[in-house]
């Protein structure tokens, strides 16, 4: 089987003030009825193809994941418990420690969201065997613009004998704005999903080939660990030594044997106000409403409020326009990247 590894580590700055360091974006209703990291538990919860997931998370949002376990009816997940953020390399580096060598991970990002899950799954079936046999395989999602926040992955020639699964020919993340143009304008070009199948083993190899000091911090980290309350804490002093890297710079971009499978599950990585209007179901005026709206005169825009509350918008169009507790955003759809800056401000008045 299939252990799924549930990267829960970010904050989610950009669906602020929804969104929050201390209940960030994967832990919230925010697209459909129960939270993203929810989902994503749903979306490996197929016991005779999963095993238990494991879930890597900072102290922070234990609390979160212990509540969402339990209303989901998972009572023997894993908690990897990290001291610190070190970013996703060494996060994935703990889970793979926590498995036995052989155990093959699917790594995934706990904010993602998914319409088409068995699309999903039937790329998983695709992939498995070279999987087994130790390819790094990464899920292709067909680009629309030259976005520059996601890594980019060249495809070559289908394996022999699996039509469904190429050879990866380079890995770029996050490429500057003319490469992601380039590489747009070329066939063959896929974004990657930040969803990742590999054994345990070649992960672990990789990391240790690539970064050797991530790998050494982690080893001891997790040599050093202790369990508290069905939870796994590695050795604080050890993981901190760690340099914080993500896996796409710190081992995919250099690895061999990496592998990508063409998808199409409708996948979103929710990456702020503007995704939640692309994905949510529209008025006749194109207007996504969450909770109590009056409009008149307004299209185009997302319109969010809290239960108990009412909100009332007149002749705008395009804006997104969200009131939370006692915080309420205002901003263009097309700028909504900028919610983080908002953010930033917050944490360090100056
Ligand atoms: N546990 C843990 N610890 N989780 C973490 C940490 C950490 O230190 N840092 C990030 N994560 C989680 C985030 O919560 C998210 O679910 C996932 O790991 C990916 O991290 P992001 O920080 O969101 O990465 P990204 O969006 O910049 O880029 C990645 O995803 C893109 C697609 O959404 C890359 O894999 C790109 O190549 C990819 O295109
Ligand atoms: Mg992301």
């Amino acid at each position: 089987t299939i252990a799924p590894v549930i990267l829960s580590g970010g904050s989610g700055t950009r669906l602020w003030p929804v969104s929050t360091g201390d209940a960030p974006k994967q832990f919230q209703p925010l697209a459909g009825e129960s939270s993203m990291f929810r989902q994503t538990l749903a979306r490996a919860a197929d016991r005779s193809r999963f095993a238990a997931p494991i879930i890597v998370c900072g102290r922070a949002h234990v609390r979160h994941v212990e509540a969402d376990l339990a209303a989901a009816g998972i009572g023997d997940a894993r908690i990897l418990v990290e001291p610190a953020a070190r970013n996703t390399a060494p996060a994935i580096a703990l889970a793979a420690l926590a498995v036995t060598p052989d155990a093959i991970m699917l790594v995934m990002p706990a904010d993602h969201v998914m319409t088409d899950v068995p699309a999903f799954l039937a790329a998983i079936d695709a992939v498995l065997p070279a999987v087994e046999a130790g390819a790094l395989a990464t899920f292709g999602i067909a680009p629309s613009h030259p976005e520059t926040g996601y890594g980019y992955i060249a495809a070559g020639d289908p394996l022999p004998g699996n039509p469904y699964v190429h050879a990866v020919r380079r890995f770029v993340e996050k490429p500057a704005r003319e490469k992601a143009e380039a590489m747009l304008a070329e066939d063959g070009h896929y974004w990657n999903a930040g969803i990742f199948l590999m054994r345990a083993d070649r992960f672990l190899q990789e990391l240790d080939r690539q970064q050797p000091s991530i790998a050494k911090a982690c080893a001891e980290a997790m040599n050093g660990a202790e369990q508290k309350d069905g939870q796994v804490h590695p050795a604080p002093e050890a993981f901190l030594a760690s340099p914080a890297d993500s896996i796409d710079y710190a081992v995919m971009e250099g690895a061999e044997n990496v592998v990508v499978t063409p998808v199409d599950p409708g996948w979103s990585d929710v990456g702020g106000w503007a995704a939640l209007h692309e994905l949510g179901e529209k008025d006749a005026a194109g207007n996504v409403v969450i909770g109590q709206v009056l409009s008149i005169d307004a299209e185009g825009n997302y319109l969010r409020v809290d239960a108990g509350k009412r909100l009332a918008v007149v002749g705008i169009s395009g804006l997104v326009v969200v009131a939370h507790g006692n915080d309420i955003v205002i901003v263009p759809r097309d700028r909504a990247q900028d919610v983080k800056k908002i953010v930033e401000s917050l944490s360090n008045p100056d």
